[in-house]
């Protein structure tokens, strides 16, 4: 290289503590590669890229030759994948993200999207066939490609509609002045503004006027995605450290956004179906000091008339923070039993904590890490020595997710302790730190010590309960709500490109990057797939301790495809307004773009103290997150719903609506399970044209027609809540609203939310709601028809047993209205044993007649004039179409 440009490469790269900034003009300088030996066969294009100039090697060495391989995959798909010609570089392995099928026979002239390219220097454009529009060009961005530094760039339109690139906290809608999102899983506690967290998904949508595709790149290894506008317009860059350039397009559509999420489900898979009682409201803590106070919480939600569906705990269970081991003292094993027993024998769910890393604990008859030792399945570091970090319990291992054996070391730990027989029969399982975390600052070289410094693990700091202390008797009902106090290969660990993680060094506080795994791979590459392989490899251990059931996995951390097995919740935020309103961005990233939809954030707020009146709205709002949750920490004031008179009527009012909504939204997951349409809609999924909604994540609808619009500030009486040009309905009291594509303020006390009916959908609603999800299941349903503003209206309705993968018979309704005449049409193999009610029409004339299947019905007929809301009580069981005519 000449010296001049040497030092004007050196000048214009500033290499700060965090992250790297370049001259995006150095970078567009760099030389490219010229494309030779174009091939076409079918819907294959392959092509030999050779550096065209003097090598820029702004992180490295440029790599002189590569190779292109462009697929038109389906007729909306096309896959796009630059590797180094010469050599094997590092790729997401197909036992954790295996590829998508492609169609062979796909005729490139009919695809929706097109591939074109410029020879010299090489450069390539992804259009949409209808309109001829760039979607994606990097015609006047040199592509770069060193062994740690991958670059690739595309102008956008100015001010891009971009949603997804996460896990993060920013507004669902990016911001796009000068993002950078960097994609390093990290255990973020306090979930920073604007840092990298927990999970990884490298896709975006972006939606126009003219349609919604879709970009996803298929690459585990440390990156920042840069998005910048100015006057000219918008840009949007990968700065990769590793790995191949692997790139789905996605041809989405003109007309509805939704039609990305499931070619996005395509390529990453479909979520999982979860199981019925989830959906139910679960609570949870980190610091319950003993068995005695998780039992009292269970009481208490009853006593307080609340339903709790799923009791959980934290780390505090363990002995000495091991995990697979409980505190003799403070959670013996019998009244363990005894509490899930009693849950159990309440229609009730248990959940405990398994974190990934495992005590280091050589002769200390800690038989997990003996059995594990013995396996040899831990992580290794370079030298071939465990690789140790520093968790709860001290000095730690971690499981290596590659090796062969982990799997069968995995689940025989779950079989034994969580064994229904003499362990603890778990219903679900939570797992947590599995980014991987771990509390060792780099230079990690003394892990003995640094935990000494942490100390790790503590000791307890309360005395434990008498061994024979009552539980769930009356005695402990006058103790119950008493207050507790509390105690108080190359350069795999500094690449020369330094993405911008907020924990500082890649390998800072994490598995370092030189770890590496029983197949030869390092954690440098696969760092951001850890927390996806032990849900996959936990998913797999619950099938195996109950065969043939959905099983209940909630991880922090994930990956693109995560949801295909696990659930998810957003990681450690805090106990204020701002986390509260960015739950929401972060409950529609995942539900409407990462398929990972049963996620929802910490209830309340996990760390800090929260307040009564920011619980009080969380709970409303948390009602419609798909996963509920409220989960504090340790040290913070306790946050049960029942603490607060207010924050109890909040929660049991929206507990109601929730529940008697379980089956609209379990009906819209099985859709979402059988073709990724999404269970969660941001406005603009449904509203593509009004530009309004392409911004709005303070609120968002609940499957595809219930609008949520929480109050979203602090002390606040009233929200102004947007809507469309659509009609409404207030979910309560059914009374029909005129949208018109403006803000209408609305009064909202401290224990209700605005909850809307979108006109056109007919909502299969329990009659009424109920303590456990069990007796839920043995309420009849009413039919609520919201007719649209053509006076149609349509829904469907799924019912299965809520717990088997594949179960033995389904019942699938679909219900249209449309000139007075209400259809229930489908198939009837599930008999769920109770039936449909009442139907009930909204916004109707008062009717003159009535006929079900033809006979007079006009008795069971009530109207009420100044609601126009009309009744029909009916006894219909689940096993024959029904036609219902009003006239
Ligand atoms: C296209 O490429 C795929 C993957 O390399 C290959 O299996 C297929 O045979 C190719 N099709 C044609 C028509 O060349
Ligand atoms: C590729 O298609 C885009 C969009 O239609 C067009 O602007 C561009 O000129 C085309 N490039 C080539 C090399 O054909
Ligand atoms: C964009 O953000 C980067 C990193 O935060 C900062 O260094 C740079 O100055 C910003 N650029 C502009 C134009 O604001
Ligand atoms: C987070 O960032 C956004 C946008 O930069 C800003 O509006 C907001 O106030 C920030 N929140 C916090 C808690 O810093
Ligand atoms: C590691 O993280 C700690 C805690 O956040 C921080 O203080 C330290 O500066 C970081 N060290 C490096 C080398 O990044
Ligand atoms: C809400 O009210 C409380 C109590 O009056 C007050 O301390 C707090 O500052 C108020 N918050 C805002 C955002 O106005
Ligand atoms: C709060 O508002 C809801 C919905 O309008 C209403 O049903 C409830 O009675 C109100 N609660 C109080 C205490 O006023
Ligand atoms: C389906 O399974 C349930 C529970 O195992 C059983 O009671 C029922 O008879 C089965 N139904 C059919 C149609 O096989
Ligand atoms: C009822 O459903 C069956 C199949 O499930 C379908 O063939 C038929 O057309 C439907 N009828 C109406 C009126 O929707």
């Amino acid at each position: 290289m000449p010296l001049g440009v040497v030092l004007f490469t050196v000048l214009a790269i500033v290499r700060c503590a965090l992250g790297t900034y370049t001259d995006p003009s150095v970078l567009d300088a760099c030389p490219g590669y010229h494309a030779t030996n174009v091939a076409t066969s079918g819907p294959n294009l392959t092509a030999s890229l050779a550096l065209a100039g003097e090598a820029c090697n702004v992180y490295g060495s440029d790599i002189q030759t590569l190779s292109l391989q462009v697929t038109y995959e389906t007729t909306t798909r096309i896959h796009v994948k630059i590797t180094d010609a010469d050599e094997t570089r590092y790729e997401v392995p197909e036992s954790v993200l295996p590829r998508p099928l492609a169609d062979p026979s796909v005729d490139p002239s009919t695809a929706a999207i097109q591939f074109n390219y410029t020879a010299s220097p090489f450069s390539f454009t992804i259009y949409r066939m209808s309109t001829g529009e760039a979607l994606f060009s990097t015609a006047s961005h040199a592509l770069i490609f060193e062994s740690q530094y991958l670059r690739v760039k595309t102008d956008l339109p100015k001010d891009p509609n971009l949603y997804g690139l996460g896990e993060h906290t920013e507004t669902f809608r990016l911001p796009t002045e000068n993002l950078t999102r960097t994609l390093w899983s990290r255990d973020a506690y306090g979930v920073g503004n604007g840092t990298n967290l927990y999970g990884n998904h490298p896709i975006y949508f972006e939606h126009r006027l003219s349609g919604t595709h879709g970009v996803f790149l298929l690459n585990s290894n440390g990156m920042d995605i840069k998005v910048v506008t100015n006057d000219e317009g918008s840009s949007l860059e990968y700065d990769v450290i590793g790995g191949v350039l692997d790139l789905y397009f996605l041809a989405g559509s003109e007309i509805d956004p939704t039609e990305v999420t499931r070619q996005y489900a395509e390529v990453v898979g479909t979520p999982a179906e979860v199981p019925y009682w989830s959906f139910g409201f679960h609570q949870c803590r980190y610091g319950y000091t003993d068995y005695v106070e998780v039992a009292n919480v269970i009481v208490n939600y009853s006593n307080a008339d609340i339903p709790l569906e799923t009791m959980w705990t934290d780390i505090d269970y363990m002995y000495n923070r091991r995990i697979f081991t409980v505190d003799p003292d403070y959670f013996p094993i019998t009244r363990m039993r005894e509490i899930v027993n009693y849950l159990h024998d309440h229609d009730q769910h248990y959940v405990l904590m398994t974190d990934p890393a495992i005590a280091y604990a050589p002769n200390e008859n800690y038989s997990t890490f003996d059995r594990g030792s013995a396996a040899d399945v831990w992580l290794k570091a370079e030298n071939g020595s465990y690789f140790l970090g520093v968790v709860w319990p001290g000095v730690t291992v971690f499981p290596d997710w590659f090796n062969p054996d982990i799997q069968d070391f995995w689940t025989n730990e779950f079989q034994l302790f969580y064994n229904p027989e003499y362990g603890i029969d778990i219903d679900g399982a939570w797992i947590d730190m599995n980014e991987p975390s771990s509390f060792c600052d780099v230079p990690c070289t003394d892990p003995f010590q640094q935990a000494i410094e942490n100390d790790d693990p503590p000791a307890r700091t309360t005395l434990p309960p008498a061994p024979n202390t009552p539980i769930f008797g009356d005695e402990y009902r006058k103790r119950a709500l008493s207050k507790r106090e509390y105690t108080g290969p190359e350069n795999l660990l500094n690449p020369p490109y330094m993405i911008n993680n907020a924990a500082g060094d890649l390998s800072n506080r994490t598995s370092y990057t030189t770890a590496t795994h029983a197949n030869g791979m390092v954690e440098y590459n696969t760092h951001n797939l850890f927390g996806t392989m032990m849900s996959t490899a936990t998913h797999n251990a619950m099938l195996a301790r109950r065969p043939g059931l959905r099983t209940l996995v909630v991880t922090r951390s994930t990956f693109a495809g995560a949801g295909t097995k696990v659930q998810k919740w957003l990681g450690d935020n805090l106990s204020d307004w701002e986390h509260y309103r960015n739950s929401i961005s972060g409950i529609l990233s995942m539900a409407s773009v990462f398929h990972v939809p049963m996620a929802g954030a910490d209830i309340c707020g996990y760390g800090d103290d929260t307040t009564e009146t920011l619980c009080a709205r969380w709970a409303t709002l948390g009602a419609f997150y798909p996963f509920m949750r409220n989960h504090n920490t340790i040290g913070t004031i306790d946050q049960e719903f029942y603490r607060w008179p207010t924050v109890a009527q909040a929660a049991r009012s929206a507990i109601d609506m929730r529940y008697r909504l379980i089956d609209y939204i379990y009906t819209a997951f099985h859709q979402a399970s059988v073709d990724g349409t999404p269970i969660l809609n941001p406005l603009f999924y449904k509203y593509p044209q009004d530009s309004n909604t392409f911004g709005i994540d303070l609120q968002f609808l609940f499957g595809p027609s219930i609008l949520v619009s929480p109050v979203t500030e602090e002390n606040a009486t009233s929200v102004s809540m947007y809507l469309p040009d659509d009609i409404f309905y207030d979910f309560n009291t059914f009374q029909p609203v005129r949208g018109n594509g403006s803000y209408v303020d609305l009064e909202v006390n401290l224990t209700s939310i605005p909850v809307h009916i979108r006109g056109g959908v007919i909502l299969p609603l329990r009659a009424q709601s109920a303590m456990t999800t069990t007796a839920l299941r043995q309420q009849d349903f009413e039919i609520v028809i919201a007719p649209g503003l053509d006076g149609s209206a349509s829904g469907s309705l799924y019912l299965d047993d809520g717990v088997s993968i594949t179960p033995n018979a389904t019942t699938e309704v679909s219900v249209t209205y449309d000139n007075g005449a209400v259809t229930i049409n489908g198939t009837y193999g599930y008999n769920p044993g109770v039936g449909i009610s009442r139907i009930v029409l909204l916004n109707v004339d008062e009717p003159t007649s009535a006929a079900l299947n033809g006979r007079d019905l006009t008795d069971s007929v009530s109207y009420d004039p100044s609601t126009k809301v009309l009744e029909i009580t009916v006894d219909l069981p689940f096993n024959q179409n029904v036609s219902v005519q009003i006239a």
